[in-house]
């Protein structure tokens, strides 16, 4: 006799605890703040997890050079979120074309990650003003998510400064 409870639901359970226990109970294997941005976090030791690697030193990229990198025609997946830009290639089944998260490739997903929102009107907007602490302690769970997850490649940044504007464009080709 049917049960009316099947395996599909028991997928789908197992899916949403997973979900739960990854954006909620899980914690970071460290703590980098927004904050860290400024670089500040230099250690003699190696860095143990992406997530301790400052990015303050990396290449500068503005939003339009960020777009470049969306997973197409072979490109790299570069996010930003909270002017941190992490290479996210290894996810590709998530960001790359038909992915959940495709609309995040090439973008600054710090709002979106605040609203918890993949929707279009959210990414390339770095300014999170506005957003209420529960909404920037979501931004917070996504960034250190990303950041201990994947590599960081750079910054991101309004204008470039001076000794960045000459070689990334040519970078860009390259890459
Ligand atoms: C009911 C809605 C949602 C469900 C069931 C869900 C489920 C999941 C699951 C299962 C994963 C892990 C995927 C994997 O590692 O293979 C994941 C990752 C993720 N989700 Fe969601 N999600 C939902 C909504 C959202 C929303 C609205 C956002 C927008 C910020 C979001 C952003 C992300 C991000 C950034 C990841 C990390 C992907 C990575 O590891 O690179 N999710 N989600």
């Amino acid at each position: 006799m049917a049960t009316g409870f099947g395996l599909d639901d028991i997928i789908v359970l197992a899916l949403a605890a997973a979900a739960i226990w990854y954006f909620f109970i899980r914690k970071p294997s460290s703590k980098p703040s927004a904050a860290e941005e400024a670089g500040s976090s230099e250690s003699n030791s190696a860095p143990r997890s992406y997530a301790e690697i400052p990015c303050s030193n990396l290449r500068e990229f503005t939003l339009e050079e960020l777009r470049y990198y969306d997973g197409k025609e072979g490109r790299p997946i570069y996010i930003a979120i909270c002017n941190r830009v992490v290479d996210a290639s290894s996810g590709a089944h998530l960001y790359g074309p038909g992915g959940q998260y495709e609309n995040f490739a090439g973008r600054d997903i710090s709002r979106a990650a605040g609203k918890f929102s993949t929707e279009l009107k959210y990414l390339d907007d770095p300014d999170i003003s506005g957003l209420s602490s529960a909404e920037i302690d979501s931004m917070r769970t996504f960034y250190n998510m990303l950041g201990s997850k994947y590599p960081p490649v750079g910054r991101l940044v309004k204008t470039k400064s001076k000794d960045q504007v000459a070689a990334p464009a040519a970078q860009t080709k390259s890459d």
